[in-house]
């Protein structure tokens, strides 16, 4: 490969301008755009049918695209033939829902496959595996086959095949979806100390808010093909806008108990606010300061405060004694100030 570009820090590792794949009468990808950046960690979510998984198959070249072009490195890889593609798909290397591992293979054979395809030579293919089976903590596994091993080493060894020649972009189709919470989170914490350690960009696609939470640093959201909404993962789960992630979202974060649902009005004693914060202002006693700027004390309905990326986020459901409107207005004008997100929902 010619490196046709100076190093600029800020190029995107990958860009897609504009690109598009087309199933018949359904745009699978629907002329998206989106740059990668070096050393990232993106998580991609949708619902299922979204585009997700056409979409990581365009990036290495699986599935060819109809419209818009690819560049890698500033490269150009969109119309590559299958075997112009062989060298970017060493850079640019995947791990899967159900590991697809060789069952008649040996954890070491699995790992060093790819390099056998390059045709490295024996012994340092072997060197080459049992680094990997080092850095995956999978020590004494190595001449086990993938039927002795749990789901969450089968994915070690996807994960260190994956690695095997060194690529610049690990890209995951779902990979803790087949395990269980715990194990995710152990394959997540992997996942990210390989991105520190070895300056690796990621993307990760998925249908689990918890997996974009915990190890994402952006996040796009695709609905139909085409991307809804982007951006910093604290951010986003602060407040999001699009329907479809508030939708997905609504999972993982507090929602109105239906008690209360069930009983707003028009008007009444209590106000019910729904509140997201985020940053500052979720480390500050927000509660006290609601009281100090009007005089009025707010109660906890439901809610509480993760912390995302190292910042705080928040999402309370408040009620408010609603009799002195003036009061109430004061409570609600510095919720909106200060807040994500501030509405007041009815009264009960
Ligand atoms: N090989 C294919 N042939 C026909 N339709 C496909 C094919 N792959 C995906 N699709 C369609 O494209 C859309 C997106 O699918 P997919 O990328 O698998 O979504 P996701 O991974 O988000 O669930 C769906 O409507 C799906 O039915
Ligand atoms: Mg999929």
């Amino acid at each position: 490969m010619v490196n046709s570009k100076m190093g600029s820090t800020s190029e995107p590792i990958i860009s897609l301008k504009n690109i598009s794949r087309r199933f018949s009468r359904t745009a699978a990808v629907d002329h998206l755009s989106l740059d990668i950046e070096k050393g990232e960690i993106l998580g991609i979510i949708g619902r299922s049918g979204a585009g997700k998984s056409t979409l990581i198959r365009c990036l290495n070249g699986l599935e060819r695209i109809d419209e818009g072009q690819i560049f890698f490195e500033g490269h150009d890889v969109s119309h590559l033939s299958e075997s112009e593609w062989a060298p970017y798909r060493q850079r640019i290397s995947m791990i899967f829902q159900h590991f697809n591992l060789l069952s008649s293979k040996r954890v070491i054979d699995n790992i060093a496959l790819p390099l056998k395809l390059a045709g490295v030579p024996k012994e340092k293919r072997r060197e080459r595996a049992m680094e990997l089976i080092e850095l995956v903590s999978l020590k004494g596994k190595e001449l086990h086959f993938p039927a002795e091993l749990s789901g969450g080493q089968k994915q070690r060894v996807g994960i260190a095949r994956a690695l095997a020649a060194n690529p610049k972009v690990l890209l995951s189709d779902e990979a803790t979806s087949a395990l269980d919470p715990e194990t995710t989170q152990s394959i997540l914490e992997l996942i990210a100390d390989i991105n520190k350690r070895l300056n690796l960009t990621v993307v990760l696609i998925t249908h689990e808010m918890e997996v974009v939470s915990s190890i994402a640093n952006r996040v796009v959201v695709l609905n139909k093909g085409k991307i809804v909404e982007e951006g910093r993962v604290r951010d986003i789960f602060a407040s999001p806008q699009d329907d479809t992630t508030i939708a997905m979202l609504r999972i993982v974060t507090p929602q109105l108990p239906a008690e209360f649902a069930k009983r707003l009005k028009p008007e009444g004693d209590e106000a019910v606010i729904e509140l997201n914060i985020a940053g500052d202002v979720a480390r500050e006693p927000f509660l006290h300061l609601i009281e100090y700027e009007s005089g009025l004390i707010p109660r906890i309905l439901h809610g509480g405060i993760d912390t995302i990326q190292g910042e705080p986020v928040g999402r309370f459901f408040l009620g408010l004694p609603a009799k002195d409107k003036d009061k109430l207005d004061k409570a609600v004008s510095w919720l909106i100030k200060h807040g994500r997100y501030c509405e007041v929902l009815g009264y009960v």
